[in-house]
C-alpha cells in the first residue's frame, strides 16, 4: 500500500471510536471507501445509500457496484424513502460536504438524539498551486475526468474544518472532535465529529 493510502486508512481508523450501532455510510458512491472502514471495525450494522443528485454518474450503477462490494457487510439502501427516521448511531459523509453544503440538513433527520455525525472532507483552502497539484490522488484524477480541473479545484479548496463546524453548528450539533491538515501532519484532509442533542 502507498503513503498516501496508508494515512488515509490511519485518519479513517480516527472514526473508530464514534462508529457503533447502526452505522449509515451516507453518499457511498461504489462503495469503495465504505468497503475501507468496515474491516477497521467490527461490532457495528453497516448501511450504505447514495443519493439522486451527482455529477453526471448513473446512482442506480454506483449502488449496483456497492452492493457487488459490500455484500453481506452492509445493507445498501437504494431510496431515499426506505432510510428509517431518527435510527442511525452514526452517519458517516466522506467527501461529500464540498460542493454540497445542504447534505448536513438532508441527512440530519435520519440521525438518532445523541447520535454521531462524522464529516471528512478535503482540506486544501491553504495550498498553493504546487502543493495542491502534488496532492492529487487517483481518486482526485478519476473526478477530475469525469468534471474538469477548475470544477475539482474550485470544490476541493471550497472549504476547512471552521467552515464545516459552522455549518454542523446552525443544525445545532455539538462539535466533539475536530482534526485537521494541521493535526495531520499537512495530510490534506479534516474530521470533524458531532453531536445530535
Ligand atoms: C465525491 S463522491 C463521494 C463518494 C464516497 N463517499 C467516497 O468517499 O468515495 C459523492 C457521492 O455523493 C453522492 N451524492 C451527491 N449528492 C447526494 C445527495 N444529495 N444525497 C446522497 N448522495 C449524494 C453522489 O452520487 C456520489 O456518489
Amino acid at each position: 500500500m502507498d503513503k498516501r493510502t496508508l494515512r488515509y486508512i490511519a485518519l479513517l481508523r480516527k472514526m473508530n471510536p464514534f462508529l457503533e450501532g447502526n452505522v449509515l455510510d451516507y453518499g457511498c458512491g461504489d462503495g469503495a471507501m465504505t468497503s475501507v472502514f468496515i474491516p477497521l471495525n467490527s461490532t457495528s450494522n453497516f448501511f450504505a445509500y447514495d443519493g439522486p443528485e451527482t455529477n453526471g454518474q448513473n446512482v442506480q450503477e454506483l449502488l449496483n457496484q456497492a452492493k457487488i462490494l459490500l455484500n453481506k457487510r452492509a445493507r445498501v439502501i437504494e431510496r431515499k424513502e426506505d432510510l428509517p427516521k431518527e435510527y442511525f448511531d452514526t452517519i458517516t459523509l466522506i467527501c461529500m460536504l464540498h460542493g454540497n453544503e445542504n447534505i448536513i440538513e438532508q441527512c440530519h433527520p435520519y440521525l438518532k438524539k445523541g447520535g454521531h455525525l462524522i464529516v471528512i472532507d478535503h482540506d486544501k483552502k491553504h495550498l498553493s498551486d504546487e502543493e495542491y497539484i502534488q496532492s492529487i490522488t487517483d481518486a482526485d484524477r478519476n473526478e477530475i475526468l469525469q468534471r474538469s480541473y477548475n470544477e475539482v479545484l474550485r470544490d476541493h479548496t471550497k472549504m476547512d474544518v471552521y467552515d464545516c463546524c459552522r455549518i454542523t453548528r446552525s443544525m445545532r450539533l455539538r462539535t466533539v472532535k475536530t482534526l485537521d491538515h494541521r493535526t495531520l501532519e499537512g495530510f490534506p484532509f479534516y474530521l470533524c465529529v458531532s453531536e445530535k442533542n
